[in-house]
């Protein structure tokens, strides 16, 4: 192999470490940017019982979490991000005991952490299943979810759907929005992103970028976000053991169609029966 053909995948790969950490460890940027999604919560709030057991894969900061604790579920949450772990005990603080008491975080890999415990719903929420890149990542974690998954329980992911025209953006080019103040730095700040897309491993790469208008030098936020199309997914949960049992295009229930921007794909643990090879 010539050396040179080494250098570009392992520029490739740290991107994707940066990219998988990056945009989650300023946990205030974070609070603010999303503060108005509450569509997901509605959603996640009708199909969580009171006392349900749940599983919250990169519960983050609870945004999710606690409203359904609030609720009367007892959540487990997993992330492998200290500063939005961190960001969440501060949160749980300022709930009530019962509140509290029902929330457990877990600092770990999702591809790796083992609980010992089942639970009614599995979540896989607000496109953290993006930040597994490879079919290696997936299949780790999707054996790993099985195997928390009580018998009659759910697996439920909610991931945006790639749209041919957002991936074709130019990653030249730096789309301009509104100004904001930075919640951390305090500094009013141009705000912009690049997108650029590895169409060979499916990837796309997002740079947020932040100038303050005092002056300051300017800096960037990386993230990485694999794009997994609808039947590509579908494919993936088939393959690995789950039956899929709803497809939606919409936290309101809409049906997954061409111009949906989100899907949320249910399935169950397929039976064992189902699950062995035909005999030969
Ligand atoms: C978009 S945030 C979602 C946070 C929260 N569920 C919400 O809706 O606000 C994705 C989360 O997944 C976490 N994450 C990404 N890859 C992970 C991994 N391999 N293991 C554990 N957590 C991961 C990130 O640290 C981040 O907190």
């Amino acid at each position: 192999m010539p050396p040179s053909s080494r250098a570009p995948r392992a520029r490739v790969d740290r991107a994707l470490i940066v990219g998988a950490r990056a945009h989650f460890d300023d946990p205030a940027y974070y609070a603010k940017t999303y503060a108005e999604r509450r569509e997901d919560i509605r959603y996640y709030e009708a199909i969580v019982a009171p006392g349900a057991r749940v599983l919250e894969y990169g519960v983050g900061a609870g945004r999710i979490a606690i409203p359904l604790a609030r609720r009367g579920a007892r959540v487990v949450g997993v992330d492998w991000s200290r500063p939005m772990l961190d960001d969440l005990a501060r949160r749980l603080a300022r709930e009530r005991g019962d509140v509290r008491a029902r929330v457990r975080a877990v600092h770990g890999d999702m591809r790796e952490v083992s609980l010992r415990a089942r639970f009614d719903l599995v979540l896989v929420t607000f496109n953290t299943f993006l930040h597994l890149y490879t079919r290696d990542d997936v299949e780790r974690f999707l054996s790993r979810a099985r195997r928390h998954l009580a018998r009659e329980g759910s697996l439920v992911i909610d991931v945006s759907v790639p749209h041919p025209g957002d991936l074709a953006r130019d990653p030249d080019r730096l789309y301009r929005a509104p100004r904001l103040r930075h919640p951390t730095t305090g500094q009013l700040v141009r705000y912009g992103e690049r997108f650029d897309y590895d169409a060979s491993r499916q990837i796309l790469f997002v740079t947020s970028e932040f100038e303050p208008v005092d002056g300051a030098p300017p800096f960037a936020v990386p993230l990485a976000h694999r794009q997994y199309f609808p039947e590509e997914l579908s494919a993936l949960l088939h393959y690995n053991g789950f039956e899929v049992t709803g497809v939606e295009g919409g936290f309101e229930g809409e049906a997954l169609t061409r111009h949906s921007d989100v899907m949320i794909l249910t399935a169950r643990a397929q039976a064992a029966r189902a699950r062995r090879p035909a005999s030969v």
